[in-house]
């Protein structure tokens, strides 16, 4: 068989995009008013990862119609105010800007070129979560204020964050400008991911398949996890695993071969994007006989205030490392859920322990 290794990269854009009808329905209405010269709808689209809303912007951008300037700037690689204006203007002009030139001149040089090519932008600010939430707030003030400084300049924002309560950041310099659509990502379910992956298996096997048993093993990994970059990705090494061997079948015993690997690479990368405080509340949870997100509280008092906690708590939830639900025992009470199993979680806190030493 003949492997399209590409097909299974992280930043692959399918050519047909599954079970997103209705949220690209709703962003191509959104974009609509562009058609007729008026910028578009701002945009909010939230979601836990892996359900599809980077693939999702970054084919509306790329098959947008003429009169829209897509500019996709993911936030987790430019972090700062320069670097993402930087990202901006060198989607606008077609080189990177000279070096030194000062952020006052970066910014009009990118309302002229914008108002200079009668396009309108739409600028794609992804995983907007990991900003400072200063830094979030002056960037969408920057360019929602634009037609303040340039006549003519024309700009519609999405905005993408995995932290589902991200509105609440916004401070009221731009809720008044700002009144972004919001569209939701659900996470796939089981049925689904199994579909998504079928289909990428097609698209990147020629002359070969994945058995039948064996995409099905790679679909309920992946829903276990609830994670369909993690079957994506176990489906890459699952192929690997058996063109290695010169098979054109990929059978449950390669998944099987390739699994452990798959798992501890998924919690060590999930763990990598938590800070020191993060992973002790995360291993609070996974260690301690409480589940009453109260008491946890009250063991973990020493080491954080009240309004950080329950920041992480949130976060931990967004990244879909615990559920939190809520249910009545003398009073309404939050506990905590946990989504893996414990030695899973110990495991990989300690590897990547080991590792960062
Ligand atoms: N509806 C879909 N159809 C096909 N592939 C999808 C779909 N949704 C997500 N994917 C794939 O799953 C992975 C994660 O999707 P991504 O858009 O990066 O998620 P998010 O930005 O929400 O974290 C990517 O490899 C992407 O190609
Ligand atoms: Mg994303």
């Amino acid at each position: 068989m003949i492997v399209r290794y590409e097909v299974f990269d992280e930043d692959y854009i399918p050519d047909e995009i599954l079970f997103r009808d209705s949220q690209m329905n709703r962003i191509a209405f959104c974009l609509k008013p562009a058609e007729h010269g008026s910028r578009p709808v701002n945009m909010l689209c939230l979601g836990p990862p892996a359900t599809g809303k980077t693939t999702v912007m970054r084919y509306m951008v790329t098959h947008a119609m003429e009169s829209l300037k897509g500019i996709y700037v993911n936030c987790q690689i430019h972090q700062t105010k320069q670097q993402i204006f930087f990202k901006i203007f060198e989607n606008l002009y077609g080189y990177v800007p000279p070096p030194g030139i000062s952020f006052q001149k970066l910014y009009s040089s990118i309302l002229k070129k914008g108002v200079e090519r009668g396009e309108i932008l739409f600028v794609v600010l992804d995983d907007i979560n990991l900003l400072p939430e200063k830094l979030m707030n002056e960037v969408i003030y920057l360019l929602l204020k634009g037609h303040e400084e340039l006549m003519g300049f024309k700009v519609g924002i999405s905005c993408i964050s995995t932290d589902s309560k991200i509105s609440a950041q916004f401070d009221s310099k731009i809720v008044s400008v700002f009144h972004p659509e919001e569209i939701l990502f659900p996470v796939y379910d089981l049925e689904e991911m199994y579909e998504i992956l079928k289909k990428r298996a097609e698209t990147g096997i020629i002359g070969g398949k994945v058995a039948e048993d064996a995409l099905y093993l790679i679909a309920e990994k992946s829903f276990e996890y609830l994670d369909l970059r993690f079957g994506i990705n176990l489906l890459k090494t699952s192929v690997m695993a058996a063109d290695r061997k010169g098979k054109d079948v990929v059978a449950v015993e390669d998944v099987e071969e390739v699994i452990e690997d798959s798992r501890s690479v998924f919690f060590r990368k999930m763990i990598s994007a938590l800070s020191g405080d993060e992973i002790d509340v995360l291993l609070h949870i996974y260690t301690s006989e409480s589940r009453f997100t109260g008491d946890i509280y009250r063991e973990m008092k020493t080491k954080m205030g009240y309004t950080k906690f329950f920041k992480i708590l949130r976060k931990l939830e967004d990244l879909r490392l615990i559920d939190t639900a809520v249910r009545y025992e003398k009073g309404l009470r939050r506990y905590v859920v946990r989504k893996f199993k414990s030695d899973d979680v110990i495991r990989a806190v300690d590897e990547y322990a080991k590792r960062s030493l």
